[in-house]
């Protein structure tokens, strides 16, 4: 798939269907029309986000872009439809990613290596089941394999997140640590699983499918 750069270098990655940019200030209103809701932000570690805390959020995205390339980051995308997008204009924002070894405070590290990221995303609900969030992570995970050296990718979701856990099995993620909701440190009290999923196993996933894609009989 092709990667492009925006003027300041930041990746603009490309899928069958979307298209993912750095996240501007712009996005406010669309990132808010579902992190603003309780339905979406039910397994998040924030409340329902207000217009301004929204802004807030976006600006932190965007300043870390301004930080980037480097190692050690922390990388926000927002994830456009291609069939809305006009020569002039961006296709409509139906959800963000995010991938990072960097804290969002930019504190300090994440993970203990800068070849280990988590990722995390959001979906506006309208937009969920058809296989868009699976598209757009799938492109991102082979954006950190591909493009930034990553050995290994994680994340966590709270147990009752069916919809997210199966979104990272088919991507290959699998489950390494689960914990009962007393360990949970957050508010929300619930289980959490951790998943991971390592180059290694991604790779040769990768192969496989060429292989099969390769022995495939053409219909001509
Ligand atoms: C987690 C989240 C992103 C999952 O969204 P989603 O739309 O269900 O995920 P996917 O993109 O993988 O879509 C999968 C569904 O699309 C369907 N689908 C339709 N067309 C498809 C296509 N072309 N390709 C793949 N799947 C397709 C699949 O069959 C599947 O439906 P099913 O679950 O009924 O089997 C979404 O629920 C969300 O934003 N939640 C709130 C935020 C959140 O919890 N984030 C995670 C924190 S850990």
């Amino acid at each position: 798939m092709p990667e492009t750069s925006d003027a300041v270098g930041s990746p603009i990655l490309l899928s069958e269907r979307l298209r993912l940019r750095p996240v501007t200030i712009d996005d406010t209103l669309a990132v808010q029309s579902y992190r603003g809701r309780d339905d979406v932000v039910r397994y998040l570690t924030h409340e329902p986000l207000s217009l301004d805390a929204t802004r807030d959020r976006l600006r932190v995205g965007v300043e870390h872009w301004r930080r980037y390339p480097a190692d050690w980051f922390n990388a926000n995308f927002a994830a456009e439809l291609l069939e809305d997008a006009t020569d002039s204009s961006g296709g409509r924002v139906i959800g963000d990613l995010r991938a990072w070894n960097l804290e969002l405070d930019a504190s300090g590290p994440a993970t203990e290596s800068p070849d280990v990221f988590w990722i995390g995303y959001a979906f506006h609900p309208d937009m969920q089941g058809n296989g868009y969030a699976r598209e757009a992570a799938a492109r991102m995970v082979r954006w950190l394999f591909e493009e930034r050296s990553a050995r290994e990718l994680r994340a966590i979701s709270w147990a009752p997140n069916t919809a997210s856990i199966a979104l990272l099995e088919k991507l290959g993620f699998r489950i390494f640590l689960e914990l009962p909701a007393e360990a949970e440190d957050h508010h929300k009290k619930l289980p959490a699983v951790h998943l991971r999923l390592m180059h290694s196993d991604w790779a040769a996933a990768q192969a496989a499918i060429r292989q099969s894609t390769e022995h495939t009989p053409s219909k001509h």
